[in-house]
């Protein structure tokens, strides 16, 4: 069974649409999940989560989608230097002011962590970990240079044996390793990426009887749409930089 993972979509629309369009294009995809952030950066938070519903996109939780749900105090995000943590409370206070009661509901109905099983619950068979950061908390960043310990003890919480996989985002960096047998997989993000490439990316895996497989695929998008729609609001136009450089002028 083939799945179409996207993650940190950040509402940015026009890049979650060209990511659909692309995933449509393809037939052997059985199914598409979301693994969080589908809010705050960018001016579509509304639409990006009205879109997700309207084509029953499931997924679990992001820390931005918790924390703007329970009106909580910051978004749950790591800084590095004052400025980015002056914007992110810019952002922050901007998608909890413009997201509708419906949206917010929606975002604290999401589930923390999705089981997925391609060969069915009533057969013993590999198990797809869905999750938005880590199986323990959505805010901690799991890094490609984390210790195999780490990796292990993840997977150990999570459940997950030799021949399972255990999916996240988070960090905005796609990666994948694999560590006496389990597959860890960074599906990187769809609306902000943060590794000097600015298109959209996604992530098909298959696992089921055969090998298992994990290909990353980025996507052209619209975005100077996504630039000016930045700029025309009151959130930062650093962000509209940020998109257009991949974080990496
Ligand atoms: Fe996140």
């Amino acid at each position: 069974m083939r799945y179409a993972l996207i993650s940190d979509i950040h509402a940015n629309l026009p890049a979650l649409e060209a990511v659909l369009d692309h995933i449509q294009r393809d037939s052997s995809i059985g199914a598409t999940y979301h693994l969080g952030d589908l809010v705050g950066y960018a001016p579509w938070p509304d639409e990006t989560v009205g879109l997700l519903r309207s084509r029953s996109i499931e997924g679990v939780s992001g820390n931005y989608d918790t924390t703007v749900a329970t009106d909580y105090k910051h978004c749950g995000c790591r800084y590095e230097d004052p400025r980015q943590e002056e914007l992110s409370h810019v952002s922050f206070g901007w998608t909890k002011a413009h997201t509708s009661a419906e949206t917010k509901q929606a975002l604290g109905a999401l589930p923390f962590r999705l089981d997925v099983k391609p060969k069915g619950g009533h057969a013993a068979g590999p198990m797809l970990v869905l999750v938005h950061g880590t199986p323990t908390l959505n805010t901690v960043y799991w890094t490609e240079d984390r210790p195999d310990a780490f990796c292990l003890q993840m997977a150990s919480i999570a459940g997950a044996k030799s021949g399972d996989m255990i999916a996240f985002g988070h960090t905005h960096l796609p990666w994948h390793r694999e560590i006496e047998g389990i597959h860890f997989v960074n599906t990187g993000t769809v609306g902000r990426p943060k590794d000097g490439d600015w298109r959209a990316g996604y992530t098909v895996v298959e696992l089921g009887d055969g090998p298992v497989t994990v290909d990353y695929f980025r996507v052209e998008y619209d975005v100077e749409k996504a630039k000016r729609a930045i700029e025309a609001s009151e959130l930062p136009n650093d962000f509209a930089e940020f998109l257009r450089s991949g974080n990496r002028p």
